[in-house]
């Protein structure tokens, strides 16, 4: 593992899904309603969700689609997973800069911040590609990331949280165009520290991999509730962009 690979270690922890259990199933269940109404995809469609996690996101994608494939780096995270069983649902432990899928599909999800995590820029082209490849002509790419404006803008330099008896104390700052949180806590008098550390991705940005990549953009959103996309203003960046 290279020394900056943070997210191999960090999102395969326990304390990752206790740092953010209130990112929950019923917030991923009124999204993706809202989102799948929205982009029209036909019901006998093959979805990819690209970074599930423990799937909360997939599971209710496979309401609405035939096919869900989730993939994700974390094993700890698949192992979760794979306790959902439902008809047409599957999940593999893959990279997203390599993954290779049974057949192609019609539709890659991207949720909640699971991108720009790499230390080089050329990564982010490299899961571009991928998706193009294992995507039906026209598919679509939907990539829900952080509004990098407003994370930047508003930066919370210092917050504590407590979940579980657990005190994170986080610390985040802003390191070559990247937004980089160092999270130390203790459990059982043990000490622990981790990081994350984001590429602040813009609009613009996106625009530029879209073009490199072969997708189009056709929309935007600001939010969950699909609210329009405010550079200044909103909470997140949702992207959809089509298989030229
Ligand atoms: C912020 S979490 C979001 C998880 C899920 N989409 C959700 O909303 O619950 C990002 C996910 O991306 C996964 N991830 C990080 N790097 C990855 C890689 N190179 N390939 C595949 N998944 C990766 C992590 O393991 C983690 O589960």
């Amino acid at each position: 593992m290279k020394e900056n690979d943070w997210f191999i270690g960090w999102f395969d922890s326990k304390y990752y899904h206790i740092l953010y259990k209130n990112r929950d199933n019923s917030e991923a269940k009124a999204f993706i309603r809202k989102l799948t109404k929205n982009i029209n995809l036909a019901e006998n469609s093959s979805v990819l969700d690209l970074g599930c996690g423990k799937g909360r996101h997939s599971i209710e994608l496979s309401k609405i689609y035939k096919n869900v494939i989730g993939i994700d780096l974390s094993s700890q995270s698949i192992n979760e997973a794979k306790k959902t069983t439902s008809h047409g649902l599957s999940f593999s432990v893959q990279d997203m800069r390599e993954f290779k899928l049974n057949h192609k599909v019609d539709g890659i999800f991207n949720l909640f911040t699971s991108f720009g995590y790499f230390s080089s820029i050329d990564d982010n082209l490299k899961v571009l590609k991928q998706c193009y490849t294992n995507l039906n002509e026209k598919g679509l790419l939907i990539i829900d990331f952080f509004n990098a404006n407003k994370v930047k803008n508003e930066l919370i330099k210092n917050e504590v949280k407590t979940i579980d008896e657990i005190s994170f104390y986080i610390k985040r700052t802003i390191i070559d165009q990247r937004v980089v949180k160092t999270i130390q806590f203790k459990d059982n008098n043990q000490p622990y520290s981790y990081i994350e550390s984001v590429q602040l991705l813009t609009l613009k940005d996106f625009t530029y991999l879209f073009s490199k990549s072969n997708f189009k953009l056709i929309n935007t959103f600001g939010d969950y509730n699909l609210d329009t996309y405010n550079p200044n203003h909103s909470n997140r960046l949702i992207l959809i962009a089509k298989k030229t």
